[in-house]
């Protein structure tokens, strides 16, 4: 798809990015979440967003597409240069590219903060997702089983990560 602008989110775009994200909090098993976000937890999630976990959007002729964030993979201090990544494309313009393209600014963005290592947790049933993390180089680290229950089923988690500064 052209004229897709990358870019950092901006307050006004938490309601777009609610929408995108309960879509699939409603229809998918690609989030455990149950039930919908609400605007006031949208906007303190925004909040806990500081400069070096940075939520982007995907953005064409002022309508978001999609939207991607870096977020601590854990609260103790020590990792504090490892990232959760996440990555939703709006459900009606799929396979178009936006995904690459907001994983490939995830990566970037990673780099430039200095982080070591991003760690992406799949519902293994969720192909697309599994494809668009091997293509950028993620590796499956673990394999958790049977740790979610959504839509009356048991699901398996995987755990792929993609080192950012590899000396071993
Ligand atoms: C996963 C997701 C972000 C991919 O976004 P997208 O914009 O549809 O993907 P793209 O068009 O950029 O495709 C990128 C790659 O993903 C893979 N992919 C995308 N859709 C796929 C599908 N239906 N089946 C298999 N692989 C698929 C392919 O490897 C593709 O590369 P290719 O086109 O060169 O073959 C999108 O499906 C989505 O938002 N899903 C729901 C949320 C989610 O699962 N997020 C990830 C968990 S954090």
């Amino acid at each position: 798809m052209e004229n897709i602008n990358i870019r950092l989110a901006l307050r006004d775009d938490l309601a777009a990015i609610n929408v995108i994200y309960n879509h699939y909090v409603l229809n998918s098993t690609c989030t455990y979440q149950t039930e919908p976000t609400t605007d006031a937890e949208r906007h303190a999630w925004f909040d806990a967003h500081d400069s070096k976990h940075p939520v982007a959007v995907a953005e064409r002729s002022g309508e978001i597409l999609g939207w991607s964030s870096l977020s601590k993979f854990h609260p103790r201090s020590a990792y504090s240069n490892t990232v959760e990544n996440s990555v939703y494309v709006r459900q009606d313009v799929l396979g178009c590219g936006i995904g690459k393209a907001l994983l490939a600014d995830s990566i970037d963005r990673a780099k430039s903060i200095g982080h070591r290592t991003i760690i992406a947790l799949i519902s293994a049933d969720q192909t697309a997702s599994v494809k668009l993390h091997e293509k950028f180089g993620f590796v499956h680290a673990a394999h958790l089983r049977e740790v979610g229950y959504k839509f009356d089923r048991w699901l398996d988690v995987v755990f792929m990560q993609l080192m950012l500064k590899d000396c071993r």
